[in-house]
């Protein structure tokens, strides 16, 4: 047979103690088909369509507590239920041979009363209403700005979830730090607005994230914690004005923990340059300041993966929209076919089939059942 060369995406790596035989890793989804907030059979179904061997999953945005909830049918990760709801999920990615981390979440005020227990106004570091959404035209309650005394709950909800994400069978969490979420809402400057401990310089800022990291890592052990930022983010109102400083912070602060596993960071949006798209590659700093696995998102698609893997500019990537639309990403790219396109309509509708798990295959791989 003709030797075909190993694209730099599908090389292997090893990830603290996890073997990973490719970098195309899932990044998390929120796909609201989580009813009640239990996940599903069908969401066993979706994601060990996007299991490989050696690759990498991350769930969807999981909420860790009753007020952690903004969007109609994405899954929690607090109670027993919702725990044993998650075992045959994983058991599902396990039997294909995949990793699979939880990414745990906090909307903060990204919410409404409705989603509240007793219609209670959702929590953040503010009273500042978030603006309403233009595109869902969903309007975000007022939030309540938690007291300095109420923070250690929040931080003890975290810890709490980290654990039944590994009493659920999952090998890690991934913390979402990022997109205008709770943790946003205490480290960007443009939503905190705190003048206690909590608030302020960037340090107080980050004391929350800081909190919950360093309790979750006593919680697993740093060699099954994640995080994801999004320094330059503007999402949901949160943004800061110094977004290099902020990335750099966090990471002096991961550096930390010995053996912290990884750090997961979203490039800035796209650049329109000569009239194309382009990614703007601004976390290469990061990667280098950061001891662990360097995770890089957003934008990528075959072609630009390979080529910042080549250069040494991140360790793996994260796919989100290429691999929600083609179940078998990490085949498509090794044989570099062509992929399906994604459909936005079905983003966040509640089918458990449609735009969910009906996206083909390539035709000759019979379900990818050989991966
Ligand atoms: C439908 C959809 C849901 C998303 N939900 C989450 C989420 O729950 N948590 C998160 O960190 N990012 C979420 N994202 C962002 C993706 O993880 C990813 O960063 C983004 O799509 C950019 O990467 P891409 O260009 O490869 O799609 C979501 C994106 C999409 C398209």
């Amino acid at each position: 047979m003709e030797h075909q060369e190993v694209i730099p995406l599908m090389t292997p790596y090893k990830m603290g103690q996890f073997e990973l035989s490719h970098r195309v890793v899932l990044a998390s989804m929120t796909r609201c088909r989580a009813y009640g907030y239990v996940p599903q059979p069908h969401t066993a179904v979706y994601y060990s369509q996007r299991a490989t061997r050696g690759g990498l999953l991350i769930t969807e945005g999981t909420g860790v507590s009753a007020t952690a909830q903004g969007f109609p049918g994405s899954p929690g990760i607090w109670t027993p239920e919702q725990v044993a709801a998650w075992k045959p999920v994983v058991d599902a990615v396990h039997l294909k041979g995949a990793l699979f981390f939880c990414q745990i979440a906090h909307v903060g005020r990204v919410s409404t009363n409705d989603f509240q227990p007793d219609g209670q106004a959702p929590i953040s570091s503010t009273d500042k209403q978030l603006s309403p959404d233009a595109e869902s035209g969903t309007v975000y309650s007022k939030p309540r700005r938690l007291r300095a005394d109420e923070i250690s709950g929040i931080v003890d909800d975290f810890r709490r979830a980290a654990r039944n994400a590994i009493e659920a069978g999952f090998d890690g969490v991934e913390i979402h730090g990022a997109h205008g979420f709770l943790f946003e809402q205490f480290m960007k400057d443009s939503a905190n607005d705190r003048t206690d401990e909590y608030g302020g310089s960037l340090e107080n800022r980050c004391r929350f994230t800081v909190e919950v990291v360093d309790a979750i890592v006593q919680e697993l052990g740093a060699h099954r914690v994640g995080i994801r930022l999004s320094p330059f983010a503007d999402y949901m109102d949160c943004v800061d004005s110094d977004p290099v400083a902020l990335g750099h912070y966090m990471i002096q602060q991961l550096n930390k923990h010995k053996d912290f596993l990884y750090c997961h960071i979203v490039e800035p949006r796209m650049a329109i340059v000569d009239g194309h798209k382009q990614i703007p590659h601004r976390l290469l700093p990061f990667r280098k300041a950061f001891n662990g696995t360097f995770i890089a998102a957003g934008g990528y698609d075959r072609e630009e993966g390979n080529k910042v893997m080549a250069e040494g500019y991140t360790d793996l990537i994260a796919y989100g929209r290429l691999f929600l639309a083609n179940p078998d990403l990490p085949r498509r790219f090794e044989l570099d076919a062509p992929l399906n396109k994604y459909d936005r309509s079905t983003f966040y509708t509640q089918d458990p089939v449609i735009g969910y798990t009906d996206y083909p295959f390539l035709e000759d791989d019979d379900n990818n059942e050989s991966n």
